[in-house]
């Protein structure tokens, strides 16, 4: 199987959605919208992955990504294998490379990988013969973030084609931007980035997106608009003063939010820094779809993990 570009699903893996067509995007969530059905019924299990085998290789720390992926994997009846960094031979100086090989010969079919380098995943799609599937490499992308964003965009507003979606925060170290900026030009939304101007380099606007600096512009027409924490992690240097002061320039405040459309979808990615990048209250909120975009994580990577292994879509799925 190869990776190639054509109605349907025909890849063997899932490195980003850069790459992806909007038609592959709509497989997904097609494929999704069927699983999210087999979830709401008595017997949540399809025997799908009956026999083949699941690993979580997490480098990186995740709640959401890692349990999902691991639930998926159960509920497609997949035998599945959390690797755990701390307690593994990467510490006494294993490669990456050695490592997945060696999960390899214990017959993994699909390796799901989140770690700190931009291109791990598809360094390990050059030479394994099982699936690779992106939970998130360095500051590029977390293709199954934006998936499941643009379906619980989808599934609350009917389209994504012509709505206003702004992404407001760190967006220079997020994989998280990174993918649903492609994801939502691909299906047609328009994006609006916001965030101090360091952590919002005008070289985006090169992708298809609107840069501004000015939060209340930013907000005031959008019929989304989806919050993204301050990356520590990556930063390498200070980006901007305070947090104080990133919260009164830049943050989801109370005043902010009443200045919003009344229909404005409030979302974030998660982990939440309550009071920082979102009043708490507001993360909380009717219009909060935060909880639903981590239901639909799961549906979203038994449709990822199905695809990958084979299938070719929602019409496989027994009704
Ligand atoms: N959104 C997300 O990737 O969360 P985790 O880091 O908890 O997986």
């Amino acid at each position: 199987m190869t990776n190639i570009n054509t109605a349907g699903w025909h890849r063997k893996h899932l490195l980003d959605i850069e790459s992806l067509t909007a038609e592959e995007i709509n497989v997904v969530h097609d494929t999704t919208r069927a699983f999210k059905a087999v979830g709401e019924r008595a017997i949540k299990k399809v025997p799908a992955l009956r026999g083949k085998t699941v690993i979580n290789l997490f480098i990186e720390p995740s709640t959401r990504t890692r349990i999902s992926f691991e639930l998926a994997a159960m509920r497609l009846t997949a035998d599945v294998i959390n690797f755990s960094t701390e307690a593994s031979s990467l510490k006494k100086g294993e490669t990456l490379k050695d490592t997945a090989r060696n999960l390899e010969a214990l017959n993994a079919d699909i390796i799901i990988i989140r770690h700190s380098a931009t291109g791990a995943p598809h360094f390990l799609s050059r030479f394994l013969r099982g699936s690779v599937i992106n939970a998130g490499d360095g500051a590029h992308e977390h293709p199954t973030q934006a998936l499941l964003d643009t379906f619980t965009i989808r599934e609350k507003k009917g389209r994504i084609a012509g709505l206003n979606v702004t992404i407001l925060g760190d967006i220079l170290y997020s994989r998280v931007a990174r993918s649903n900026i492609h994801a939502l030009l691909k299906l047609g939304a328009n994006v609006t980035l916001c965030g101090p101007s360091t952590l919002v380099p005008k070289v985006f606007e090169q992708m298809g997106c609107k840069v501004t600096y000015n939060v209340d512009e930013a907000i005031a027409e959008a019929d989304v608009i989806n919050l993204l924490r301050i990356q520590h992690e990556r930063q390498r240097k200070t980006m901007f003063p305070s947090i104080g002061e990133y919260t009164n320039l830049f943050g989801l405040t109370k005043a902010r939010f009443e200045k919003t459309k009344p229909d404005a979808l409030i979302m974030h990615p998660g982990p939440i820094n309550r009071g920082v990048e979102i009043n708490s209250e507001i993360a909380d909120c009717e219009r909060s779809v935060v909880l639903e975009q981590v239901t639909n994580g799961l549906a979203v990577r038994m449709a990822v993990l199905f695809l990958v292994n084979g299938g070719k879509g929602p019409q496989e799925i027994a009704g």
